[in-house]
């Protein structure tokens, strides 16, 4: 089993228009399918990796202009600097589990294997999907059901949750389902857990919170002309992505100076974002709901 197939592999390298003595960020190595492909086009340049899930440093490749940080992406600058980097030509983020999280049974991420309810990207850290069910109150649940995971039952579903653990905490994979399956619409329950555990895994990792810190710092860092490119995964993140490239910030406001020019700090390279081609998902049906924004900063 595959650790991972990358997504957008050609178009997002070929986005970063990587110079062969630059400095580059993978800020999301997992199998490394895409830094491989940054390697394979730098020289004399560096490539610094982030993962913060100790499974990924098996796939460290033996090159010299390569290193990976077993790190949150949300300590990009300060790793950096500890590394010596102070400014960067590009970064590249490729949001979301792996393949191999996904599928591993024992993490807990998907409603199709029985498992604890962990869902932490990095294990050694935080709490766990499990813990967050069994302890935050009614209102924040239906919260995370509603902003995470666009479940228009998300009321119900909290007080389902919350009925069912006053009997005996939610442990498992199944213990979620027994907890909630009978508000799956019919036909729909696929379409219903993937949603449900998304919002929960977002929840457990802050994945929004964390995104946003590190593309503040990623902007600071970057040189003029360099470029970030972002792969996302739903549209809770790509609309934070797509809102900051376009504007700086992440309402999307766009600011003026004094004289009513506009201040944002980006060149958006794509308009409405890449998808992948019908024959990418022809071999990769997993790649479906990528979409692929690129900005240089100015
Ligand atoms: C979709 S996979 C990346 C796959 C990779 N591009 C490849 O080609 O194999 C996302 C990876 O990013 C890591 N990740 C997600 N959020 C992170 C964060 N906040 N900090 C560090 N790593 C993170 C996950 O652990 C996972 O291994």
């Amino acid at each position: 089993m595959a650790y991972h197939i990358p997504a957008l592999l050609k178009e997002s390298i070929d986005g970063l228009i990587i110079k062969p003595d630059g400095i580059y960020v993978d800020v999301t190595f997992g199998g490394g399918g895409h830094s491989m492909e940054i390697l394979n086009r730098i020289q004399k340049g560096r490539l610094i990796a982030f993962d913060q899930d100790d499974d990924a440093v098996v796939n460290v490749p033996a090159d010299e202009n390569f290193l990976l940080l077993n790190q949150n992406f949300r300590f990009l600058k300060n790793n950096l600097l500890f590394n010596g980097v102070q400014k960067i030509d590009g970064l590249i983020a490729d949001l979301g589990v792996s393949f191999h999280q996904f599928d591993e049974p024992s993490r807990g991420f998907t409603f199709r294997q029985e498992a604890p309810l962990d869902m932490r990207m990095d294990q050694s850290t935080g709490i766990t999907a499990s813990h967050l069910l069994n302890t935050i109150d009614e209102s924040s649940l239906a919260d995370i059901f509603y902003y995470f995971g666009e479940l228009t039952n998300s009321r119900r579903i909290a007080r389902d949750i919350v009925a069912f653990r006053s009997s005996g905490p939610l442990s498992t994979v199944q213990d979620l389902i027994d907890a909630v399956g009978k508000l799956a619409p019919y036909r729909q329950e696929n379409k219903f857990y993937a949603k449900l555990f998304q919002s929960l895994r977002i929840a457990v990792n802050h994945e929004i919170d964390y995104l946003k810190e590190m593309l503040e710092q990623a902007l600071d860092i970057l040189n003029p002309g360099g470029r970030l490119v972002i792969i996302t995964y739903h549209s809770l993140e790509d609309r934070v992505v797509k809102n900051f490239m376009r504007t700086g910030n992440f309402e999307g406001v766009e600011k003026k100076d004094f004289y009513g020019n506009g201040e944002t700090p980006f060149r958006m390279i794509t308009r409405k974002g890449i998808t992948p081609s019908e024959e990418e998902l022809s071999e990769n049906r997993r790649a479906r709901s990528a979409r692929l924004r690129i900005a240089e900063k100015i």
